[in-house]
């Protein structure tokens, strides 16, 4: 079918995200032959830059990601540039007359896209002038792409939803969780619902416990005034780890379609055992990365970054045990782990299964290893099945193989591809891959009981992990409580 074309206005246009992300994305649908021939950019940003300038910053984030490409010139003719004011309705009117005329030039049929790559505190602004203001009276579609975070907590995000929604219908709403853009996430449910061995063990009678891990090597970087008031259970928690989650949990939806996808993933959302007070204390574990000086390498604590206070009481680690209360999982806990300046950066999901009724091979080996079922999300892809084998010549001893998928990507740097993913998906109107209004609303409500504990008392014993490793002792006392450990996601 034909590519779908449209206007794409990009508020943030000189931001980190539409350089590092959104430019060189666009490039490559460009390349692949999936953005129509009637195509037309709108940066937006405060800055006053003429087209030209703004041509060239594009070119040059592309040429970072891409490298040089021929054809870049005739690309980035269709980029434009407007320096705006988001509080006044004269440059809203400016906009909205270049839009229109774009949209004659290119006959892009009236098809709109607003992508907020900015900050959070203006979108409620800009939604409700793209409205008043007369950018939303189109012919064709009109969509809006919203970045993270959407809100600050349930109520924060209830307001700002309801602000949106009085210029964007919820299905014209394309929340972004680029976690649901990468190859291996999208990949949970193919290998769930494509393969008859693994969806008939999927539940409480074959699985002891689920582990869902994203660590980062980074620390906050420049980020430290936005992450004083986010820390890793808004920043990761509540939107990456729990759809991750959501995913791994939900039963098999009628069809492939997104309102089908959603509502599974809604269900498991409300089957979410949600924690109160000691129940908190029991079941998560908050850490703050400490200073470390290995190998002679001085590496900040988190306490010692730019814009971060000095007795900070923010988290940049969280691990959680979830129970998700229904028929499939009860008994069954699924445990999460995410954090700044950890040993390794790596996003996977280790399912294990339960221990056979017998052990026929204890002559030599104490214990059999446990059946795993590992998705290696980044930064490699694919994934591994755990067995229990006889290696060759040795009669009665099992060994554990492995057998190993790797989904060679196209490169390793999966973060581009997810957002390439994302934006064409939103311009073909599917929204399966974005998160609904229901599920964030549920989501915030499971974090904002953690958080309000959490903000009620101070950390005593931050920092609790030296950068550099796999979190504080207690996310491992954690597991040991139910007789698990973390498998070791290297
Ligand atoms: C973002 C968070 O949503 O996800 C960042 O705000 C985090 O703090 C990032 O670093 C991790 O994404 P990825 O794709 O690198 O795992």
């Amino acid at each position: 079918s034909e590519n779908p074309t449209a206007l794409i206005m990009i508020f943030g246009a000189t931001g980190d995200l539409a350089k590092r992300k959104l430019f060189p994305s666009l490039y490559r649908l460009f390349k692949r032959g999936k953005l129509s021939e009637r195509y037309c950019i709108i940066g937006v940003a405060r800055r006053e830059l003429t087209n030209s300038a703004f041509q060239e910053s594009v070119r040059q984030s592309i040429e970072e990601a891409e490298g040089h490409h021929d054809d870049l010139n005739e690309f980035i003719t269709h980029f434009y540039y407007h320096s705006h004011d988001v509080t006044d309705s004269s440059s809203y009117l400016a906009l909205k007359t270049l839009a229109n005329d774009l949209d004659t030039h290119y006959q892009l049929e009236g098809n709109r896209i607003f992508y907020l790559a900015m900050a959070p505190e203006f979108f409620g602004t800009i939604a409700d002038h793209l409205k008043s203001d007369g950018l939303t009276d189109v012919d064709g579609f009109k969509r809006l792409v919203i970045e993270k975070p959407f809100g600050h907590d349930l109520p924060s995000a209830i307001e700002l939803n309801n602000r949106l929604r009085q210029a964007f219908a919820e299905e014209e709403v394309y929340r972004i969780d680029h976690y649901l853009g990468k190859e291996m996430v999208q990949n949970i449910e193919v290998i769930r619902f494509a393969n008859a061995i693994f969806e008939p063990l999927w539940n409480n009678r074959y699985i002891s416990n689920i582990q869902v891990t994203s660590s980062e090597v980074l620390g906050v970087e420049e980020r430290g005034r936005y992450y004083e008031n986010s820390g890793a259970l808004r920043d990761m928690v509540q939107n990456h780890m729990l759809q991750m989650v959501a995913l791994l949990a939900m039963e098999p939806p009628i069809k492939l379609t997104d309102e089908e996808i959603r509502s599974e993933k809604v269900k498991v959302f409300r089957a979410l055992k949600s924690l109160e007070g000691e129940a908190v204390k029991e079941n998560f574990v908050r850490g703050q990365y400490g200073p470390s000086n290995k190998n002679n390498e001085p590496i900040n604590g988190y306490r010692q970054e730019p814009m971060v206070k000095a007795d900070s009481n923010t988290e940049t680690f969280v691990a959680g045990k979830l129970i998700i209360d229904n028929f499939r999982w009860a008994g069954v806990p699924i445990f999460i782990r995410t954090g700044k300046k950890m040993a390794t950066k790596s996003t996977k999901i280790v399912v294990q299964f339960k221990d056979i009724p017998m052990n026929l091979y204890y002559q030599h080996e104490k214990t059999l290893n446990p059946n795993l079922l590992v998705i290696h999300i980044q930064p490699d892809e694919g994934i591994s099945l755990y067995l229990n084998a006889q290696k060759s010549g040795d009669t009665m001893n099992a060994t554990p193989v492995k057998l190993n998928f790797s989904n060679n990507s196209v490169d390793h740097m999966n973060t581009p591809e997810a957002y390439e993913r994302l934006l064409y998906d939103c311009m073909r109107g599917d929204a399966t891959n974005f998160a609904h209004w229901d599920e964030v609303a549920l989501s915030w409500s499971f974090v904002d009981k953690i958080s309000q504990v959490w903000e009620n008392q101070q950390a005593e014993q931050f920092p609790n992990y030296e950068a550099g490793t796999m979190g504080p002792k207690a996310a491992d006392e954690l597991l040991e409580k139910d007789g698990f450990h973390w498998w070791p996601v290297e």
